[in-house]
């Protein structure tokens, strides 16, 4: 990225990268699985104390160098500039994570096409395609989706081929023409549709009181033991921290943007859009006797794919508006994903966009491919006995995001000089609010990150355990 975002370019980029998928399948999920109110609480509350934090460390190392990570760190490191350099190589994370993410956009791609409740012509066992009407039986359904998965390679390339060539698009358009446009426009489309589908789950009273209650009535009782963490690894991935995108956007920040009301508006934004999907999800789930706590992807591709065939027509308009919304989010992240490498290749090998883009995007190919192959039942294979997919999701959200994490709150709170930071926050943040984020990123963010780590591989209860 070498030209500079505007100022509300900056706010929808980085705010497009952080809404996405993530709102919409891992935060529902999550909720689902840890009981809701309370772990919806603790969420907000890492989010803040340490989400907040080593974003703005990320950012001050973007801001302050004008680099993709990888150089940015070596050219703000006062020594040692080679080992540091090796903490901005977390941007083979995010390349790691747009194969699998556009993956999962092709997902959205199928049920967006099913959605239009035309290609019953295509049904049958001699269809090419497994594209398929939204069916309300939810046996079905979930047939569907794992015939989609284990048996149709086919479909599933198709979709993800569409989703790989337009997110090289756009990224080749660069900052202005490319993200900048695609974020104005698809932000605030997403919002809109959003808030058309909640006002249509407000109506459905019984279910809309059901979802209100989980999500915000506290019930402690039903935190589990490692709810914080789990809480902690959302805020990361959630926030798009950990892998270089946070560094790069702020590469191109206007020096007169006000980066600490925009980074507080990116984390109202992206915790308004994953409150609002886990509104109008759960209000489907409670209103048709669904089972809040079902996993992944089921409960958007599965169960709210059959409410919304329940209603008919507009179900299916409903569907269209959900799963079109959903793939503009899922594509400002993936693009979010792929700038860091682009970025760093333009600027170590003096490469053109286009062709950084064409050896990314065949990396890109092969991973997403490995990923299809691995999940469908005639070419499955695994590594370390995980899917290809999951070694993928593990390596880049469990240990190049988190380890990454440590590196840019050290980084900036021990190494970077405390008064070049003073003055860069100077016209936003000073005096004792500027101290408390600090100590925050010195002391108590690095050390909730570690406890994260350590039970991503040891869980913690099993070590109390010894005692
Ligand atoms: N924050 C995105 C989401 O919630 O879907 C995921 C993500 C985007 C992760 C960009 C990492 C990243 F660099």
């Amino acid at each position: 990225m070498s030209s500079k975002f505007s100022k509300i370019g900056f706010v929808l980029a980085v705010a497009g990268s952080a809404v996405g998928l993530g709102n919409a399948w891992k935060f529902p999920t999550l909720v689902g699985q840890n009981g809701g109110s309370a772990f919806v609480l603790l969420y907000l509350i890492l989010t803040l104390g340490v989400g907040f934090v080593i974003f703005l460390a990320e950012l001050s190392i973007g801001k302050l160098s004008e680099k993709d990570p990888v150089n940015a760190y070596k050219n703000l490191a006062p020594s040692h500039k080679k080992a540091w350099s090796i903490a901005g190589f977390s941007i083979i994370g995010a390349i790691m994570i747009v194969s699998f993410y556009s993956v999962v956009i092709g997902w959205v791609v199928k049920y967006f096409i099913d959605s239009f409740g035309i290609w019953g012509f295509l049904e049958g066992s001699n269809s090419l395609f497994s594209f398929r009407n939204l069916t309300s039986d939810l046996a079905l359904s979930e047939a569907n989706f794992t015939h989609f998965l284990s048996e149709d390679i086919l479909t599933q390339m198709l979709c993800f081929i569409f989703v790989f060539f337009f997110i090289f698009f756009v990224v080749s358009k660069g900052i202005k023409d490319g993200i900048e446009k695609l974020n104005v426009w698809m932000m605030p489309t997403l919002f809109i549709l959003l808030v058309l589908l909640l006002i249509y789950a407000a109506f459905i009273h019984e279910g809309f009181v059901g979802a209100l209650e989980f999500l915000f009535v506290p019930d402690f009782s039903k935190l589990s033991g490692d709810s914080v963490l789990i809480a902690l690894g959302l805020a990361f991935f959630s926030l798009s921290l950990g892998v270089g995108t946070i560094i790069t956007y702020s590469a191109s920040l206007p020096d007169s943007t006000n980066f600490i009301t925009s980074t507080l508006w990116i984390i109202f934004i992206n915790i308004l859009i994953g409150l609002m999907m886990g509104l109008i999800v759960f209000t489907f789930i409670f209103a048709y006797g669904g089972d809040p706590s079902a996993s992944g992807p089921g409960l958007i591709f599965i169960s709210l794919v059959t409410l919304f065939a329940k209603l008919g027509v507009v179900g299916n308009v409903l569907a269209l508006a959900f799963f079109i919304s959903l793939f503009f989010a899922g594509v400002t992240s993936a693009v979010s994903m792929i700038e860091p490498f682009t970025f760093y290749l333009i600027n170590s090998f003096g490469m053109s966009r286009k062709k950084a883009l064409v050896y990314i995007g065949i990396v890109v190919f092969i991973l997403g491919t490995l990923c299809v192959l691995s999940s469908a039942k005639a070419t499955s294979f695994t590594l370390f006995d995980k899917s290809f997919f999951d070694v993928l999701d593990f390596t880049s959200s469990n240990l190049i995001m988190p380890l990454s994490g440590i590196c840019a709150a050290i980084f900036v709170g021990f190494v970077l000089k405390k008064e070049a930071l003073i003055i860069l926050f100077k016209p936003f943040m000073s005096g004792i609010y500027f101290e408390i984020w600090y100590i925050f990123l010195r002391f108590i963010s690095p050390l909730a990150v570690v406890v994260v780590m350590i039970n991503n591989f040891y869980p913690i209860e099993k070590m109390l355990a010894w005692f």
